[in-house]
């Protein structure tokens, strides 16, 4: 038991392209109570389009997974479980978020945005602005690695950091999960420091394998203490809405 905190989990059953059943949800759940983690945000998908989920479809999904794991019997134990979204950033989401009709981070302070991979909206910084001027929340991008705009330039990434947004790694993304380009780009922000916390992403059991290869790795070429803050302090620090040292 190491005290993580997993910012970023699809084990919620049958809501998006995570976990299909209940039974997988809670392999994965046991799956990362293993790698460390005592407690793991639920961030199903909420993007129009390809998952359709307004806010009360998750918290209904989250809560039938949540009853149906207590009624399992555990063998082993489970990490604390609550629930957000992975809200992908279009006009309509952003609409929802300025709403209050989104899902950010227990306790509302930090809130999971995803963004097009090929290019970032225009304007992303006037409304990441917005969310943090007018509803107080702090942004948190996942897996910046994967996104083109910050592979031709990590400064772009630098930029949005510089004016108060959290980057959070995909840890798999260090063993090549999705590719040379997002793993070299990883490797990139790691080295100038610019993730704040580090993250499952699970949408199955043997995902979690892989981000466990990513924390070894992590491990090796940082340090431990690089691992406590990325999957310890940093997340700590951004569910109260505070950029971590
Ligand atoms: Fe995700």
């Amino acid at each position: 038991m190491r005290g993580f905190i997993d910012l970023h989990c699809h084990f919620v059953a049958g809501i998006d392209d995570g976990a299909r059943t209940v039974a997988e949800g809670q392999q994965m759940l046991r799956a990362l109570y293993q790698a460390g983690f005592s407690r793991v945000v639920a961030t199903p998908h909420m993007r129009p389009g390809l998952f359709d989920n307004h806010r009360g479809d998750l918290t209904a999904a989250f809560a039938e997974t949540s009853r149906a794991l207590e009624g399992l019997e555990q063998t082993t134990p489970l990490p604390t479980i609550d629930l957000a979204s992975e809200h992908y950033f279009d006009d309509v989401v952003f609409g929802r978020l300025m709403n209050d009709e989104a899902l950010p981070y227990p306790g509302g302070k930090a809130v999971l945005l995803e963004f097009y991979e090929i290019d970032f909206p225009p304007m992303i910084e006037h409304r990441l602005f917005d969310l943090r001027a007018k509803k107080r929340l702090l942004p948190v991008i996942a897996h910046p690695e994967r996104y083109r705009a910050i592979w031709r330039s990590a400064e772009t990434l630098e930029r949005l950091v510089d004016s108060g947004v959290a980057a959070l790694l995909d840890t798999a993304a260090l063993t090549g999960k999705y590719g040379r380009q997002a793993m070299r780009s990883a490797e990139e922000l790691l080295e100038r420091g610019l993730y704040h916390a580090a993250c499952s992403d699970a949408h199955r059991p043997a995902d979690v394998a892989e981000v466990q290869k990513g924390m070894d790795r992590i491990e090796r070429e940082y340090g431990l203490d690089e691992v406590n803050f990325l999957f310890r302090d940093g997340p700590t620090s951004l569910l109260a809405g505070q950029l971590p040292e």
